[in-house]
């Protein structure tokens, strides 16, 4: 029989979600080079030595299947959120709960609303569930929360914000949340993505947990993935009212965190020391790029995330090759509509004075 009649209806138009290269992709091209992966906003510190040892130390267990719940470690973040442990949920990557997320909430044909361009998988998940996407431009590159309102409609079921939004690293305010929340049909669930959040610096940003507290239909999502290094091993939660998170866990797999990602999540919460450090890293970096940019010419989003929307004002495919020649790989931004921009994690100074070197020959191409 053929594959479109086998398929579920609308699966195979799915435009898969296309990653930052990997260094090993780009070694099988282009051979062994000291290369730095600025492409998928990894922790450039690395992991915590703290959960190094903890995987170390549980290794030897890994015949044995993981706690389904992750048991501890929901007990951890419960206790450091003062939320009742059937408010937390953790899973493999908030990639994985965003899925989650789809699977338990969007019905055929529901809208699921978000910014243009913001984090791919929203858009991935509700096609796989035959739910509508409605996307609304960003306006100077932040959530237009007015305009996203006059898109809810009676069949809206899940409004996505990124905060810090990905890929452009700006914030939506406390303030502009706070009005947009309260115009929200009790119909939509509000998923408030915050992966970057540790990085921000500005105090008009939200806090997603003050939402939670107040029992509000949002969901929080965090990842180990950024600040606490722990990308490769797939690891992030939800915070939720307990109907909501209840949901989450029907439609979940019964052990969907290994073992190890468990306790180096674990280990990683405790080890605040590298927690700061990472945080302090993307902050100067930041800085440091900031006054680079400005000294070039190059105009840039002002971040509050550890990535940075530039301009380089060429066609960005163009500029990710011949940063290649240079051993550095970057995010072009075609995939969200702007071809002459890149996003650019922000690593230790080494890296970003890396990047800065690269960009200066890049940028000197340019015709
Ligand atoms: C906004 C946003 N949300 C979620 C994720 C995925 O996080 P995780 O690694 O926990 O799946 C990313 C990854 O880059 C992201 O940018």
């Amino acid at each position: 029989m053929k594959i479109e009649r086998l398929a579920r209806k609308g699966i195979l138009k799915i435009a898969s979600y296309v990653p930052g290269k990997s260094i090993e992709e780009v070694e099988r091209e282009l051979g062994k080079k000291r290369w730095v992966k600025l492409a998928s906003n990894e922790n450039l510190l690395g992991p915590s030595p703290k959960a190094l040892e903890a995987i170390r130390k549980e290794l030897p267990n890994i015949h044995l299947y993981p706690e389904g719940p992750c048991t501890i470690l929901r007990q951890v973040l419960a206790e450091k959120f003062s939320l009742p442990e059937r408010r937390v949920v953790i899973s493999n990557g908030v990639d994985n709960i965003i899925l989650l997320i789809a699977s338990a909430f969007v019905n055929e044909g529901d809208e699921v609303v978000m910014a243009d361009p913001t984090f791919p998988v929203y858009t991935n998940v509700t096609q796989i569930m035959g739910g509508r996407v409605v996307k609304v431009r960003l306006k100077d590159f932040t959530h237009d929360l007015d305009g996203m309102l006059r898109r809810v409609t009676r069949k809206t079921k899940v409004v996505f914000i990124c905060n810090p939004n990905n890929p452009t690293g700006t914030i939506v305010t406390q303030r502009a949340f706070d009005r947009f929340l309260s115009r929200i049909p009790d119909h939509g669930i509000v998923v408030l993505d915050e992966a970057y959040r540790d990085f921000n610096e500005d105090p008009s940003c939200p806090n997603g947990l003050d939402y939670i507290k107040k029992r509000a239909q949002v969901i929080v999502l965090r990842t180990f993935s950024k600040v606490y290094g722990l990308a490769g091993l797939r690891i992030g939660y939800a915070l939720g009212r307990e109907d909501l998170i209840d949901c989450l866990y029907q439609v979940r797999d019964p052990f969907p965190v290994h073992r190890l990602a468990q306790v180096a999540a674990i280990a990683a919460l405790n080890d605040t020391g590298h927690a700061i450090r990472s945080i302090q890293v993307v902050c100067e970096g930041r800085r440091y790029l900031y006054k680079e940019l400005e000294r070039m010419g190059l105009s840039y989003v002002p971040s509050q995330a550890n990535f940075i929307f530039i301009d380089l004002k060429r066609d960005s495919e163009e500029a990710f090759r011949s940063f290649l020649e240079e051993g550095v790989i970057i995010r072009p931004g075609k995939i969200w509509g702007y071809p002459t921009f890149a996003r650019v994690t922000i690593g230790r100074m080494k890296d970003n004075e890396r990047f800065i070197k690269a960009l200066k020959k890049v940028v000197k191409q340019r015709r």
